[in-house]
């Protein structure tokens, strides 16, 4: 093998070796010899390594949340949503993703839970927390017998490139068909799960420590729907931190008591 295509190779395996499995561009750059990576004096304020993402001008967002309102309000069914989220071309995530990803589960299940985004298993199966991180999840949610009593889906429906975390506007166009979902799904309560989930969702700006554990009430944009909501940590999260699954255990028997405590007699 030529020497070029040995260092091509050695390259590309310690990408992946780091968990590196996406490309964030069509063509590669050469971020040193446009200059675009400079020097930072010592003392002043360091610069970003990686380039600022194109920005969403906040017109482009608006346009696409109002496609993605007018999209989800058409849809009167799951089946019919599911359909209008595959077809619907306003979030840039769909470009580097390989399918859209909805929801599993049973649509009639009192609890939904919401996740922050498809990872790579994801992106390949065409379904919700499927990964290591989701098959811990079943786990736990299988040892509190909620297992048969869930519907799981994500704020955004496409697998963000490198599993980075969704950006707001990201979110924001997603969200329509969020809260379509919980509109004809009209579970008892909401579980997010990690932090990207628990903040957009409720408005907040704590991290999720902080947020988990604790109800609140989810409110449609319209204030016509009130759900009750649990956030907890992510099963990712878990995976590093192990010791933080007696959390998530604690906020998994809150969510069971809550659901099977009797209705106070009037
Ligand atoms: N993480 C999430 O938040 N959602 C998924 O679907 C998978 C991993």
């Amino acid at each position: 093998m030529d020497p070029t295509a040995r260092a091509v190779e050695s390259l590309l395996a310690f990408w992946a070796d780091s968990g590196v499995d996406a490309a964030l561009a069509d063509a590669a750059e050469n971020r040193l010899a446009t200059g675009a990576v400079q020097a930072t004096p010592i003392g002043a304020d360091p610069q970003p390594l990686t380039p600022a993402p194109a920005a969403v001008t906040s017109s482009d967002t608006d346009l696409a949340i109002a496609q993605a309102r007018a999209a989800a309000a058409s849809a009167d069914s799951l089946v019919e949503l599911e359909a209008a989220i595959a077809a619907f071309d306003g979030c840039a995530l769909k470009a580097s993703a390989r399918r859209a990803v909805f929801a599993r589960g049973d649509p009639s299940a009192p609890i939904m839970i919401i996740g922050e985004a498809p990872g790579g298993d994801e992106d390949i199966q065409g379904l919700p927390f499927v990964g290591r991180a989701g098959q811990l999840l079943d786990r736990m949610l299988a040892a509190a017998g909620l297992a048969d009593r869930v519907f799981i889906t994500n704020t955004v429906f496409w697998r963000p490139p490198g599993n980075r975390t969704p950006t707001a506007p990201e979110q924001a166009i997603c969200a329509p068909f969020v809260e379509r979902a919980i509109a004809l799904a009209r579970p008892k309560a909401l579980l997010l799960v990690g932090g990207a989930s628990a903040k957009f969702l409720l408005g907040r700006s704590e991290g999720i420590l902080g947020l988990r554990g604790r109800w609140f009430e989810w409110r449609s944009s319209d204030e016509a729907l009130e759900i009750p909501a649990l956030p907890t940590l992510h099963p990712a999260f878990l995976l590093r931190q192990p010791a933080a699954k007696k959390k998530s255990w604690a906020d998994l028997l809150m969510l069971a008591e809550r659901l099977d405590r009797p209705a106070r007699p009037n």
